[in-house]
């Protein structure tokens, strides 16, 4: 297979994509999803990556560690932080600079805006972003889509609803950047204090993607094709005591059965990037339109294809 247009770069944002990119990245995760293990293990062999975690993560850090260990390779996991020397005190740059003497990429999440883009900036070895505070998160835009594609074919055409704290979530950013390059519309259900932020409705707007915002799960689903649910990011304090308040306060929308039942379409999907709360219910795991467990496993391949792609061993 020919070297990726990813090769040595680093994946910092959903913008960096062209729908090329999308196709050649959903192609690669099939035909490894297929390849036999003993094939798989040989791409990534003699290879180091670091995961170097500032923040709490179980499905992100530990996707891309099977990822790279179903492929051969090795991985330096720095989970816990606080118990590292990275608690002494020690820059992100300083921190970065030391893991890619060791490692040939790293994974990045981290509480800051804007972090992952400040690691790049002071490094020569491909850096992932698995998520940079309230900024972005690509990678799961990336499996997203590829979920998006195998549960309902097209993505052209489709209205995707997202749903909840929309102003501080990460994923929803990000999706809804990658999702500007096709024909969809958007709907962003949110209490009005967790609204998309406006940076992200000035991007759909210079890259014409029609959206509608709305305060009512229940109007919404009918003619939704795709709802993706996230949870209310309690950890991350605005800095405003009002708006924190209002937000305690603010009515969560639940998606359940029986609403399901309801008020939705027979073929569509629902989402969530995971970990859930309240907002899924739990019986609604058992109707085939819940796509959230298949979309997990798609991460691994994702992570995959993408490891791949980026240090050239396809
Ligand atoms: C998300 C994240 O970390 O942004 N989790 C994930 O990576 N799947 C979503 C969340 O924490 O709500």
């Amino acid at each position: 297979m020919k070297a990726s247009r990813l090769f040595q770069q680093d994946i910092l944002s959903a913008t960096q994509f062209t729908r090329s990119d999308l196709e050649d990245i959903s192609e690669r995760t099939l035909k490894l999803r297929e390849m036999p293990r003993k094939k798989r293990r040989k791409l990534l062999q003699d290879i180091v990556i670091t995961d170097l975690f500032y923040e709490p993560s179980s499905r992100t850090s530990s996707s891309f560690e099977s990822a790279a260990k179903y492929l051969g390779g090795n991985v330096i996991a720095i989970n816990g932080v606080e118990y590292s020397s990275v608690s002494k005190g020690e820059t992100l740059e300083d921190t970065v600079r030391t893991f890619q003497s060791y490692s040939d990429l790293i994974v990045l999440r981290h509480k800051e805006t804007g972090a992952a883009e400040r690691a790049a900036r002071v490094m020569k070895k491909p850096l992932i972003n698995a998520g940079d505070g309230e900024g972005e998160h690509p990678t799961q835009a990336l499996l997203d889509i590829f979920t998006i594609t195998q549960e309902l074919g097209d993505i052209d055409g489709l209205t995707i609803t997202m749903v909840g704290d929309l102003k501080r979530g990460r994923t929803v950013h990000a999706l809804a950047k990658l999702l500007s390059l096709y024909r969809v519309r958007l709907r962003f259900v949110s209490p009005r204090v967790l609204a998309m932020p406006e940076e992200i409705k000035t991007y759909l707007h210079e890259h014409r993607v029609p959206f509608e915002e709305s305060h009512s799960l229940e109007a919404s689903l009918s003619d939704s094709d795709v709802v993706y649910m996230t949870r209310t990011q309690r950890e991350r304090p605005t800095g405003n005591k009002a708006d924190d308040d209002a937000i305690q306060s603010a009515r969560q929308f639940v998606l359940n059965r029986d609403l399901m039942k309801r008020t939705m379409k027979k073929r569509m999907i629902v989402m969530h990037p995971f970990p859930r709360n309240e907002e899924i219910a739990l019986d609604v795991d058992a109707d085939p339109r819940a796509a959230y467990f298949r979309q997990i496993e798609n991460g691994l391949y994702i992570r995959m294809a993408l490891l791949t792609m980026v240090l050239g061993t396809n």
